[in-house]
C-alpha cells in the first residue's frame, strides 16, 4: 500500500527510482512521483496515473542528480490528482518527502502550523503536513543556532555534518508529535547525497550497496542492485549516505541491525512468458505447494516437523484452543484451517477477522495458541491482531510468505510459506501454500492427540500427490477459458460449497469480484434455500464446488434447486461427480480425486483460472485491479 524507493549513490538516481517504482507498483497505482536533488535544488516530477505516465514526464523533462526519493500512491487522504501525488514539500520547498501510512492527527498538526503562520499548503494530504512540520522544526533549529556556529569556527565539512544532524533531529522531533503510521523517506535541497528514512507501522528496508544505499518499502524494488538488506523496526530513523548509514531510535539511541541476504533475485520477479503475474503465480502452484511442505514431513512418525514454531512437544500438547486470524484471502485459508485442525486434531479452533479481533475482547483460555496468517506479513489489521494477542500474553505465531516482514519478526515463531514473491494483487499461490501449512499444523497437532499413524500417512500421501494433481488442473486452463467466455455477459455470480469447500466458495467469489468487478457472493450450499435462492435467475450463474466427497449428494440437491429456477450452473467436481451432474450443470470442470481435507488446494485452482480468464475477456487490468493494492498497511 504505497511504495517508496530512495537512492543515494554515484549513478543517476531517476532511472533507478523509476525502475524500483515499477517493481512496487502492485502496492498502489493512483499516482506516482520522484524528487531528485540537483545541486542545491530538488527537481520533482509527479502526476496522477501509473508509473508509465511518470516515466514519460521524466523523459520529457529529465531530472539529474545522484540522490532522490520516489513514491507510487494508493490514495488515503485527498483525491487522486497531480497535487496530491507524492513527493510533498515543506513550506520553503526545500524538503521533499514521500510517505506510506496515515498521519491520524494531521488536521490538528496542520491547524498548529497555520496558527504559526504557515499557510503554504498545496495538497489535501496528511503527508504534506508532516513535510511542513519537519521543515518548520529544521528551519527553527537552523535559525536559532546558525549553520556556521562561531565565525571562522566551521569548515564546510562540519557545516554539512551539522545540517545532516539537524535534519535527523527535526525528523525525530516531528515524528514524536505524530499519531499514526508511517514509512517515510526525505531529502533536503541544501544537503545533497543524503536522505533520511523512518518507520512506524509501515515497512521500510535499507538496501546496502557498494558506494550506494537504498530505501524501499520492500526488497523487490532494490534486489536488482543489492541483496544485502536491513529490515528497519518501528521507531527507527536512518540517515543514509553514499558510503555509510546510521540507524537510531526516535530518542536518538544508536541501533544495531543485522544485514540479511535477500533470498530471491530479479529473475523471480519477472513475468517471463506469462501475460500477467497472476497467471504466472497460478501456474507456479505445483512448485510453491511442494516448497511449502519440503522437509516438513516425517514418514517414520507419520507427522509434520515444524521447528519454526519454537515450541516443545509438551507445549504443543498443552494447547487447548487455536485462534486463526488474517484478512481477505488469508482469512479464507484460516476458515479451511478451522475445519482441518478440528478434524485432524480435535482441537477447538476459531477464525477471527483480524480487524475485529484486535478491537474486541475475545475470551481466550490460558493455553490458546494464536496464528496470524499473512502473505505480506505487513497487513495492518493482522499486525494489530498479533500485537493485541501478544499483549494479552498469548503465544502468537505467524504464517507468512515475506521473510523478515513485521509479522514474521514480531511473532513468537511460525512457519514460512516459501512461495516466492507474489506480485499479482489477487492472492493465488500464497493461498494454496497457506492451506498446505495449515494441514501440516493439523497433522502435527493431530498426531499428538487422536490421529493414528495410518491416518497421518494418508494425509502425507494426499499432500505429496498435490503438486502433480495441480499440474493436471492447470491443463484445464483452455477449457476454463472457453467457459469464461460463455459467461462474459452475466450480471454477477454465486459460489457455493460445503464443509472444507465452503471457504473456497468465498475465495472463488473474492477472486471474481477483485479482478472482474462482477458482483459475486460465496455461501455454504445449504444456505441457498434460506434466502439467496431469491437471487437465482438466468443471467446469474451459480458455481458449485462439489468434489465427489461425503457431502456430494447434498450439493447435488442444491444444484437441483438452482436448476429448477433456471439458474445456470458451473460445477467443479471429481471422481464419479461428473456423471451425476451431467444434465444438471451447464458446464463441468473435472479435477482429480483427492482426500477431502486437502481438496481445497485443488478446487481453488479452477476458480483462480476462471476469474482470471473472465477478467481478461472483460479487458480488466488483472494485475492491478481497480481501487486495490497488495499489502494493506493502513487500517
Ligand atoms: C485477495 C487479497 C487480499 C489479501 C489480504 C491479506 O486476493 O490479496 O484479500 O489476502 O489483503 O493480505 P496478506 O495475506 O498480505 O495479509
Amino acid at each position: 500500500m504505497c511504495g517508496i524507493v530512495g537512492y543515494v549513490g554515484r549513478s543517476e538516481a531517476a532511472p533507478i527510482l523509476l525502475d524500483g517504482l515499477r517493481r512496487l507498483e502492485y502496492r498502489g497505482y493512483d499516482s506516482a512521483g520522484i524528487a531528485v536533488v540537483d545541486g542545491d535544488r530538488v527537481e520533482t516530477r509527479k502526476c496522477a496515473g501509473r508509473i508509465v505516465s511518470l516515466a514519460k514526464l521524466v523523459s520529457a523533462q529529465p531530472a539529474a542528480g545522484s540522490s532522490g526519493i520516489s513514491h507510487t500512491r494508493w490514495a488515503t487522504h485527498g483525491k487522486v490528482n497531480d497535487e496530491n501525488a507524492h513527493p510533498h514539500f515543506d513550506a520553503r520547498g526545500k524538503i521533499a518527502l514521500v510517505h506510506n501510512g496515515v498521519i491520524e492527527n494531521y488536521q490538528a498538526l496542520k491547524k498548529q502550523l497555520i496558527q504559526n503562520g504557515d499557510t503554504n499548503f498545496r495538497s489535501d494530504t496528511d503527508t504534506e503536513v508532516l513535510a511542513h512540520l519537519i521543515g518548520s522544526i529544521y528551519d527553527g533549529a537552523v535559525a536559532a543556532i546558525g549553520d556556521r556556529g562561531q565565525p571562522g569556527s566551521a569548515t564546510p565539512a562540519t557545516t554539512s555534518q551539522n545540517s545532516k544532524a539537524r535534519l535527523v533531529n527535526a525528523v525525530r522531533a516531528a515524528l514524536k508529535q505524530v499519531i499514526g503510521t508511517y514509512g517515510i523517506a526525505l531529502v533536503h535541497a541544501d544537503i545533497p547525497d543524503f536522505m533520511v528514512g523512518a518507520r512506524r507501522g509501515s515497512p521500510l528496508v535499507l538496501g546496502v550497496g557498494k558506494e550506494e544505499n537504498f530505501l524501499a518499502s520492500d526488497v523487490s524494488a532494490i534486489v536488482a542492485h543489492t541483496r544485502d538488506a536491513i529490515y528497519l523496526n518501528d521507531f527507527d530513523v536512518v540517515a543514509v549516505e553514499r558510503d555509510k548509514f546510521e540507524i537510531s531510535s526516535l530518542d536518538g539511541a544508536a541501533g544495531h541491525h543485522a544485514v540479511s541476504k535477500v533470498e530471491f533475485s530479479t529473475e523471480d520477479i519477472k513475468k517471463g512468458e506469462y501475460a500477467h503475474y497472476m497467471l504466472k503465480e497460478i501456474f507456479e502452484q505445483p512448485d510453491s505447494v511442494r516448497d511449502a511442505m519440503r522437509g516438513r514431513l516425517t514418514y517414520e512418525e507419520c507427522t509434520a516437523k515444524l521447528g519454526g514454531l519454537n515450541m516443545t512437544p509438551a507445549e504443543l500438547r498443552d494447547v487447548s484452543r487455536i485462534v486463526l486470524t488474517g484478512c481477505g484471502t488469508a482469512l479464507h485459508a484460516a476458515m479451511v484451517g478451522e475445519y482441518l485442525i478440528e478434524q485432524l486434531a480435535n482441537l477447538p479452533t476459531e477464525v477471527e477477522f483480524a480487524s475485529e479481533f484486535r478491537h474486541r475482547n475475545t475470551p481466550l483460555t490460558r493455553d490458546t495458541l494464536v496464528f496470524a496468517i499473512s502473505q505480506s506479513g505487513e497487513t495492518a489489521d493482522t499486525l494489530g491482531a498479533l500485537r493485541e494477542s501478544r499483549r494479552k500474553g498469548h503465544r502468537t505465531l505467524g504464517i507468512c510468505n515475506n521473510v523478515a516482514s513485521t509479522i514474521a519478526r514480531e511473532s513468537d515463531g511460525g512457519v514460512y510459506m516459501h512461495a516466492g514473491p507474489e506480485i499479482g494483487v489477487a492472492a493465488t499461490k500464497s493461498f494454496t501454500s497457506q492451506l498446505v501449512i495449515l494441514t501440516l499444523i493439523g497433522l502435527l497437532l493431530g498426531r499428538m492427540r487422536n490421529l493414528s499413524a495410518a491416518q497421518g500417512s494418508r494425509i502425507i500421501a494426499a499432500l505429496e500427490a498435490l503438486p502433480g494433481q495441480i499440474e493436471e488442473v492447470l491443463k484445464l486452463s483452455n477449457q476454463i477459458k472457453e467457459i469464461a467466455k460463455k459467461y462474459a455477459d452475466v450480471s454477477g455470480m454465486l459460489f457455493f460449497g460445503r464443509q472444507f469447500n465452503f471457504p473456497i466458495a468465498l475465495e472463488g467469489a473474492l477472486k471474481m469480484k477483485e479482478i472482474t468487478y462482477l458482483f459475486a457472493e460465496g455461501h455454504p450450499s445449504a444456505e441457498l434455500k434460506h434466502g439467496i435462492i431469491a437471487l437465482v435467475r438466468p443471467d446469474l450463474p451459480s458455481v458449485f464446488i462439489a468434489p465427489d466427497d461425503t457431502v456430494f449428494s447434498k450439493n447435488v440437491n442444491n444444484t437441483e434447486q438452482v436448476k429448477a429456477r433456471k439458474g445456470p450452473i458451473i460445477a467443479i467436481t471429481s471422481g464419479n461427480g461428473a456423471k451425476q451432474l451431467k444434465g444438471l450443470a451447464n458446464d463441468i470442470i473435472e479435477i482429480p480425486a483427492v482426500l477431502e481435507p486437502v481438496s481445497p488446494v485443488l478446487t481453488v485452482v479452477p476458480l483462480q483460472l476462471f476469474a482470471y480468464h473472465l477478467a481478461v475477456e472483460l479487458g480488466r487490468d488483472v494485475d492491478k485491479p481497480r481501487n486495490l493494492a497488495k499489502s494493506v498497511t493502513v487500517e
